[in-house]
């Protein structure tokens, strides 16, 4: 299959303009499950932008995204696409959210697009081509984790996950140089391919958050695990580490 990554990106750039001009966020919020999950009338926007423009690209691919009937169990050629990955961040503007969209065939994603708008910065990776940042070729860093930084996701839509990540985030914080939390899964797994940042770790993530990020650290040098050591998987979310080849050992050490 030729694919014309270049056309994907120009959309996703496209997408991203309704995050920066969007106004009323706050009015514009509805509760999902639990206290802290929530959508705005622009995740669905984005998700509604990128099913049109990304369909015209690849007619033959399939569409799952976050806000919609997600078919976990598809093995088809698809989209596996998070129209605004940071909604919290987003609705207050914190500005650091990403559209994350990844091209998957049976259980791996192939292709993965990541943008942030308000740095301006478009991760984007193809098998077996490398991973690049605004068209510049990057690599994972190759330093420790005890020489690095940590970032980590709260699971905040699973509360009973919290004590065993805390335990675990004091653990990595005392082992390494520092932690840091930035509220987008999809940024923070580009920061780890790109070698600003060791490892990235959460629980219970689910594939539309790091579908895209997947690929994009493999090409980039980088790890991508479950904490038991197995292929992260679009069937189901899982507890994941992204790391460069270097940490990864070390963060197993201290689970
Ligand atoms: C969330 C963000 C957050 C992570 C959550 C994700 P959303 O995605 O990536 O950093 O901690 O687990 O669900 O809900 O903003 O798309
Ligand atoms: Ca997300
Ligand atoms: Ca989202």
């Amino acid at each position: 299959m030729d694919i014309k990554i270049e056309q994907l990106i120009k959309s996703v750039q496209e997408a991203g303009k309704i995050i920066l001009t969007a106004s009323g966020r706050e009015d514009s919020i509805t509760a999902k499950e639990g206290k802290k999950n929530f959508v705005t009338k622009y995740d669905v926007a984005v998700q509604k932008y990128l099913y049109d423009e990304l369909s015209k690209i690849i007619p033959e691919a399939e569409f799952v995204g976050e806000e919609g009937d997600f078919d976990k169990e598809s093995t088809a050629l698809r989209f596996v696409v998070d129209p605004i990955d940071g909604t919290t961040n987003f609705m207050q503007d914190y500005h650091c959210s990403c559209i994350s969209v990844a091209l998957c065939e049976g259980d791996q994603p192939i292709l993965g697009i990541i943008y942030n708008p308000y740095s301006d910065e478009i991760f984007s990776a193809e098998k077996g081509k490398g991973a690049y940042l605004n068209g510049k070729q990057i690599k994972v860093s190759d330093r420790t984790l005890a020489d690095g930084l940590a970032l980590f996701g709260t699971s905040p839509y699973h509360p009973e996950n919290t004590d065993e990540t805390f335990a675990l985030l004091r653990r990595v914080f005392d082992y390494s140089r520092d932690i840091r939390r930035s509220g987008s899964a999809a940024y923070d797994i580009c920061m780890v391919a790109c070698g600003r940042c060791e490892v990235f770790f959460e629980k219970e993530l689910q594939p539309w958050d790091y579908a895209a990020g997947t690929i994009i650290l493999r090409e980039a040098g980088g790890v991508a695990e479950t904490y038991d050591g197995q292929t992260p998987c679009l069937s189901h979310g899982s507890d994941v580490v992204f790391s460069n080849a270097k940490a990864i050992s070390e963060f197993k050490n201290l689970l």
